[in-house]
Formats: structure tokens, C-alpha cells, sequence
């Protein structure tokens, strides 16, 4: 007899759904399961065990709600838990309109049509019934993953708002920028000099023509998943990337394939073996000597040549430069000479003699009298002559640890580069040392030698830095970048600089105009999340283990530190006059600090509690008095700062303004989701400051430009690619000038333009 708030109602109503069809869905599996092999019947039980997750959520979310109504009748005291619910702002209560809601089912989208994913995983719309009362609509419901989550309509837009309405992409369009990164950590020899004066490398899908004494790049986006080779043909113009398998959204494969292209025009020439290759292509390379495609299109893309490789991991294949017929190929214990005739390759074995045998042969250049120069994880150089098979000499220690890159410069002399004693080496023509320089430690192990203009190296390095460097000792780093997951992101207040912060405990400020860290801070933990105060003087970081951090934005020194619980710290956001901190948590709370001193002093001032999952996003309204937050199982609950008090009543809170939009669920965003979504689909979104536009960041590389508000289902956007991985955050410059993107496994930041 407990009063049922609409929201229990409406989840209890789910619940009775999700049973309904979770029911019918097994009576399927079993009537069918004869004829099953075991992998499908394994896959058909983790698809009901998911179900039954999904239910006991449900149960949890729905006991949570109970629970806190009945806190808030505790609270109110005798009296109080009348049928009509929650008081309004002003003292007296009134019978919400919807309290015994009987939901009309009204829109869905591919229920049951993806036999891979549990009905429960569509998003569905529905709306009440026709109101017999000329009084519109104060709600809808959408469900996720079966559980309802209710839009409140703000009064403003109630008698206009209708679900079916479809609305247009924004007039606006986003244009990528910068991509602030480099692909050092798993990749070699993908480091080039253009004649156009450009570098050529690659971050995530994308590949970048970085200018950097006119500080531009453009960019070839022809990829859809990570690139993760690259060669330039002896013409200098022609370029070729190979890239890994992915998944698109729909679960389509996206199939490993080398990309031909001109580096002035950006076009695409070819597109080779689609459908060849099983996980990536690691490794291309155009012959000298010889036009190239039809050659290397038959040498390395006819599974001929894949089979007869090597059982070992191949890490490098070069044509010889003067014998267009000459394929040398190195990795785990070998390296092997390949001869082209007709449509065979032949092989030969290099033989190491009376010299120790490698691990690894980690790489080859090749002298300019022709001979074939290896270096190798134990640290020694190889010089193979004329790239055969015999006469073999060593320059035995040339490094401590392994020589990760070799290149000869056009002089003859030769350069090569040390992993573990990030060391680059000069070497003159008879292989005697010149001279040698060490990159710090910070920047990493040497990973790829590029010449540069005369007298300048490129150096990459495997903790994903570019270097510009000169004999005897300029190291100038001009890439930079995190090495571990990345999530924490926030845009200055006032200025064209934002603030990054990665599992690779690493705190980067960085510059939107030199494209550059202002500055980057170690510290103890990973990060996960990061807010600028109002006045820009300070900037809070959150980690993933409870703690948090306030940290001098010019400085870059500890100002103040805290933990609340050992979770992690999803959201960390100062309200809009300055004189709050909220700090949402993986424990279910969300942590309110008195902020005073300008962001120096901080006092505990309250503690939401009332989530039954993880927060995951969180805005202040725009007069630093409410919270709204979204968590793990699809709620959105409204609070009174700084006490922390859980608001139940919705005649506010619909038509609250808040400072920020960051919350993927609201009225105002649900938009975004798409088709089938199954609630992790969308990690985050930002409004513009101008409040015309809003962007998402998806967990399948896309970021997405809608216009604000985005009400209603399925939305129309535009979609740019360019991230491999999940998109973790987004946010828009002060001046919606720019966009900033992070990226989770690729590590990439991304900077688009607003145009
Ligand atoms: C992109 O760049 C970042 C920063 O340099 C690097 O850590 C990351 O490994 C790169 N990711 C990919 C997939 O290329
Ligand atoms: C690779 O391994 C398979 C099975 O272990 C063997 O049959 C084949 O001959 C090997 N190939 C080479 C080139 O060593």
C-alpha cells in the first residue's frame, strides 16, 4: 500500500515488459536448441544471463527509488506520503498529473530484429495516452536496456512539443583541425619527410601532413579503423597506409586494407586487398626502383606470399633499393632474402655464422653500395654485403639494448636509434661512431629515424613523441601526447587552452593555437577526470582511485588534495559562481565542497546520496543551487546544493536552467541516442556556449554535431570520423570556436574546427 511514485510505476511497468518478452525469448532458444552447435547455445545463455542482469538492475533501480520515497516520507513526517507525492516550490502540494501513468507504446526501433542483441537492448519511445484533459503532456518515457528513464518537458516548450516532429542537422559543420598525437608505441618505420616540406605519420584512423614551421596539418581520413603502416613511394607524392580490422557500428566488419594516395591532392589512387588480410596490415613498402603498385600489389597481397613468409612474426619487409627483385624481411631469429621471379619469391636464409644470433631482427636499411644493414635486439649492428648472404660483419654493441631504427642519410653516413638507451648514434661511412645524443626519458625509447632538412633528424619514439633533432645535442619535441587511456578533459574558461588527464598519471595544459602542453604533471594516480574553476586560476583533477587534486593552472603546483571513497572519480565540476566543488564518484555519491580563497580552501558541505549505480555525469544549474546527474543504470536525479539534498519534485526541476549540458540523459539530449542503443552507446555530450549546438561522443570513433535541443528521437547529425577507438569526452572551446575530442584506447586528441 506503500504510494507508488510515477517513476517506480513507470520502472515497475518495464519490468513487467522485460519479463514479458525475456519469457517468450526463451521459449525460443529452447524449442530450437536440437538442432544448436555449442557455441550458439553458450552465446544464447550469455545473452539470458545478460537478460537476467538486466532485470535484477531493474529490481535494484526500482527498490533504490522505493527506498528514497520512502526517506523523503520519513523526512516530510506523518502526513506527508499522501498519494499526491512530492510538495511544489511554494508550500502546498498538488497531484502530479501523471501519477498513475498507463504508458501508450509509441515509436521503437528494431526490437528483436538483431538476433545478436537482447530485445531489451532497443531504445524505445513512449508517451502517455491522449489526455482527456486539454492539459499536454508533462513527460516521456525512453527505455534502455529495458529500463525507463523519464524526460521531463520544460512548460516552455509543452504546448509545441510534439514527439514526431523531425528536426534538421545544424547549418554548423565540424572541420578537423589538429590531431595531437603520433602512433610510436607498436608501429615502426611510419615517420616520413614530404618534398612539400610536410612530415607524414599517423594518429588513430587518421593520417597526418604536419607543416611544422607554418604550424599546419591536413589530413587523409580514408581509413576507417587504426592505420598502422606507412610507405612513401620513391616519387615522394604517392603515399601507401595499411590499416587493422574493426567493427562498425552495426557490426559490420571493417576489413584490413592498404590505402594508395596522393599527398598534395589528398585523393585516393587505390584501394588494395580488400578481403586478404585476416587482423591488420602491419607492414607496406614500395620497391625503388620500379613503379610500384602492380608489383607490390602482386608481391604482398597475394596470400601465396603470406603463407610461405615465416611461422615467425615478420617485423620489417624492404625491396632492395638497386635490385628491383630483392625482398628483405626481418623479425623473430631472421632475416630472409627474397628473390622475385615471375610470380614466385624464393627465399634465403641470412645465415649469422660464427656472430650471436638474435632475438629479433628489429630492423634494415641498406647502404649506398647495396649492402643490407640489420640491427637487432641484442644491440648490434649487421652489414649483410650487397644484401646477400655472405660476408658478414658486426659492429657488436653498437647499442645497450636494442636498435630499434636504422637510417642512412644521403651523405652515407648512417644514424641509428636505441630503445632501451634512447640513444641516437652517428655513424660514419666504415661504421665508427660520430657522435650521440639521448632523448629523455619522458619522451621514450627511439622507435623511427627520419632525415630532415640537411643537418636535421626526425626522431619518433615509442611513448609516442615526434622530436626534431640536430647533432650534437638539439632535441626538440613537437609531438607530444598521453600513452594510456583518456578521459578527463576541460576547456579554460576564458582562454584558447584546455586541460587533459590520462590513466599514464600524466596532467597536460595544453595551447589551441602552437598545439603544444603549456605544460604536463606527473602525479600518483591515473586520471580521469578534470574542471577549470570559473576564473580559470585553478583546476580540479579527479583519479581513479578516489582522490582528487586542485592544481595552480599557471604553476602547476598542488594546491589542494582529497579523497572521497576509492572509486573512481567520474565528474568533477565547480558551479558557476565559484563557491562549489561536485566530485561524482563510482561509489554512487556525488561529494560537495565549500570553495573558498579562490579554489585554495575546500570544506565538505554535502553528499548526494540516492544513486543505486555509479555516477556518470553531472551539471550544476546556472544559479549554482541544483545538481542534475545521470548514473550507470539510466537515472537522472536532481538535488539541492550544497546539502546534497535528493529534489523529488519536477515542477522546478523541468524547467531548471543549467549551466552546462554534459548529462547524456535529459530532455534536452536524449536525441542523441541511437537506434538499438544499449545505454553505453553515448559517453558524452557538451552544449555550445551559443546553446545552438550539441555534440556526442560515441563508443564506436564518432563524433557527432546536433542542433540544440536535440528532443527528439533519433536526431538528425553530422558524423566525422577520425578517432579509432571509443570517443571518452568533448567540449567546446569558450568561444565555440573549436571542438576538443579525446579518445580512450587510441589516446588522440582531436581539434575541430566549428565552421
Ligand atoms: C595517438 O597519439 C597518442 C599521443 O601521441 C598516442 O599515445 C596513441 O598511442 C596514438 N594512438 C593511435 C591509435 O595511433
Ligand atoms: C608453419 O607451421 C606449420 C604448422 O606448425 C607448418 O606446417 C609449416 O610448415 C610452417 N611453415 C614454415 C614456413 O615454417
Amino acid at each position: 500500500s506503500l504510494p507508488l511514485s510515477p517513476s517506480l510505476a513507470h520502472k515497475l511497468q518495464g519490468l513487467k515488459l522485460a519479463f514479458l518478452i525475456g519469457h517468450s525469448h526463451t521459449y525460443d532458444t529452447v524449442s530450437a536448441s536440437s538442432n544448436l552447435d555449442m557455441e550458439d547455445r553458450v552465446s544464447q545463455l550469455e545473452q539470458r544471463l545478460q537478460l537476467q542482469e538486466d532485470e535484477i538492475q531493474l529490481l535494484k533501480a526500482a527498490l533504490a527509488d522505493a527506498l528514497r520515497r520512502l526517506g523523503c516520507c520519513e523526512d516530510q513526517g506523518p502526513g506527508a506520503a499522501a498519494p499526491g507525492g512530492p510538495q511544489a516550490p511554494g508550500g502546498h502540494r498538488r497531484p502530479l498529473s501523471n501519477s498513475a501513468p498507463a504508458f501508450r507504446y509509441l515509436s521503437s526501433s528494431n526490437i528483436n530484429a538483431d538476433t545478436h542483441k537482447p530485445f531489451c537492448r532497443a531504445v524505445m519511445f513512449f508517451s502517455p495516452p491522449p489526455n482527456p484533459s486539454p492539459s499536454p503532456n508533462t513527460m516521456y518515457l525512453m527505455f534502455l536496456r529495458g529500463r525507463p528513464v523519464t524526460m521531463h518537458i520544460p512548460d516552455a516548450q509543452r504546448d509545441s512539443y510534439t514527439l514526431d516532429h523531425k528536426g534538421a542537422a545544424p547549418d554548423r559543420k565540424l572541420k578537423l583541425q589538429w590531431v595531437y598525437g603520433y602512433r610510436g608505441r607498436d608501429c615502426r618505420s611510419n615517420l616520413y619527410l614530404l618534398p612539400t616540406g610536410e612530415i607524414v605519420y599517423f594518429n588513430a584512423s587518421v593520417v597526418v601532413l604536419l607543416n611544422t614551421e607554418e604550424q599546419q596539418q591536413r589530413h587523409y581520413m580514408g581509413h576507417d579503423d587504426d592505420v598502422k603502416c606507412l610507405s612513401v613511394h620513391p616519387d615522394m607524392v604517392t603515399i601507401a597506409t595499411g590499416q587493422v580490422a574493426g567493427n562498425s557500428k552495426d557490426g559490420k566488419v571493417l576489413h584490413p586494407h592498404v590505402r594508395v594516395w596522393d599527398s598534395v591532392s589528398l585523393n585516393t589512387l587505390h584501394v588494395l586487398g580488400m578481403g586478404v588480410f585476416d587482423r591488420a596490415v602491419t607492414c607496406v613498402a614500395f620497391s625503388k626502383s620500379v613503379s610500384l603498385l602492380h608489383k607490390a600489389a602482386t608481391a604482398f597481397l597475394v596470400p601465396h606470399f603470406r603463407v610461405d613468409c615465416s611461422n615467425d612474426s615478420v617485423l620489417g619487409a624492404v625491396f632492395h633499393p638497386m635490385d628491383p627483385n630483392l625482398i628483405v624481411t626481418c623479425g623473430k631469429s631472421h632475416i630472409n632474402f627474397w628473390t622475385m621471379e615471375g610470380n614466385t619469391l624464393t627465399k634465403k636464409q641470412g645465415l649469422f655464422e660464427k656472430h650471436e644470433k638474435p632475438k629479433y631482427v628489429l630492423c634494415v636499411a641498406f647502404a649506398e653500395n647495396g649492402d643490407a644493414i640489420t640491427g637487432d635486439s641484442s644491440g648490434n649492428i649487421y652489414v649483410w654485403a650487397k644484401g646477400g648472404v655472405s660476408s658478414l660483419s658486426a659492429v657488436a654493441g653498437a647499442h645497450e639494448g636494442g636498435v630499434f631504427s636504422l637510417l642512412v642519410l644521403k651523405d652515407g653516413t648512417m644514424v641509428s636509434g636505441g630503445g632501451k638507451d634512447r640513444r641516437v648514434v652517428l655513424w660514419d661511412h666504415d661504421y665508427t661512431k660520430q657522435s650521440e645524443m639521448e632523448v629523455g626519458e619522458p619522451l621514450g625509447p627511439v622507435r623511427a629515424l627520419s632525415e630532415g632538412k640537411p643537418g636535421e633528424l626526425f626522431v619518433g619514439t615509442t611513448k609516442n613523441a615526434i622530436i626534431r633533432a640536430a647533432f650534437p645535442d638539439t632535441l626538440t619535441p613537437i609531438v607530444q601526447g598521453h600513452t594510456d587511456e583518456l578521459w578527463g578533459l576541460d576547456v579554460h574558461p576564458s582562454m584558447e587552452q584546455f586541460i587533459t588527464c590520462a590513466q599514464d598519471k600524466l596532467v597536460q595544459l595544453w595551447d589551441t593555437n602552437s598545439h603544444q602542453p603549456l605544460w604536463s604533471k606527473a602525479i600518483d594516480d591515473q586520471g580521469r577526470s578534470a574542471g577549470f574553476h570559473p576564473s580559470g586560476g585553478v583546476v580540479a583533477v579527479g583519479t581513479m582511485s578516489g582522490r582528487w587534486l586542485v592544481l595552480d593552472t599557471d604553476t602547476r603546483d598542488l594546491v589542494s588534495m582529497h579523497t572521497d571513497g576509492n572509486e573512481i572519480i567520474s565528474n568533477i565540476k565547480y558551479s558557476p559562481d565559484g563557491n562549489y566543488l561536485a566530485v561524482g564518484s563510482h561509489d554512487n555519491f556525488v561529494y560537495i565542497y565549500a570553495v573558498t580563497e579562490n579554489g585554495r580552501k575546500y570544506s565538505r558541505a554535502g553528499k548526494c546520496s540516492g544513486h543505486s549505480s555509479f555516477v556518470t555525469h553531472l551539471d550544476w544549474s546556472q544559479d549554482s543551487h541544483y545538481l542534475v546527474t545521470n548514473s550507470g543504470d539510466y537515472e537522472i536525479l536532481f538535488w539541492e546544493a550544497p546539502s546534497g539534498k535528493h529534489v523529488t519534485s519536477m515542477d522546478a526541476m523541468r524547467n531548471m536552467e543549467w549551466a552546462t549540458y554534459t548529462c547524456t540523459l535529459g530532455f534536452n539530449a536524449f536525441g542523441v541516442w541511437p537506434d538499438g542503443a544499449d545505454g553505453t552507446d553515448v559517453n558524452a555530450v557538451c552544449k555550445s556556449h551559443s546553446s545552438s549546438l550539441l555534440a556526442s561522443a560515441d563508443d564506436f570513433g564518432k563524433v557527432h554535431l546536433f542542433t540544440f535541443p536535440c528532443s527528439q528521437p533519433r536526431a538528425p547529425s553530422h558524423k566525422y570520423g577520425g578517432h579509432s577507438s571509443h570517443v571518452t569526452n568533448i567540449a567546446f572551446l569558450h568561444d565555440d570556436s573549436h571542438l576538443i575530442s579525446t579518445g580512450g584506447k587510441d589516446t588522440s586528441i582531436m581539434q575541430w574546427a566549428v565552421v
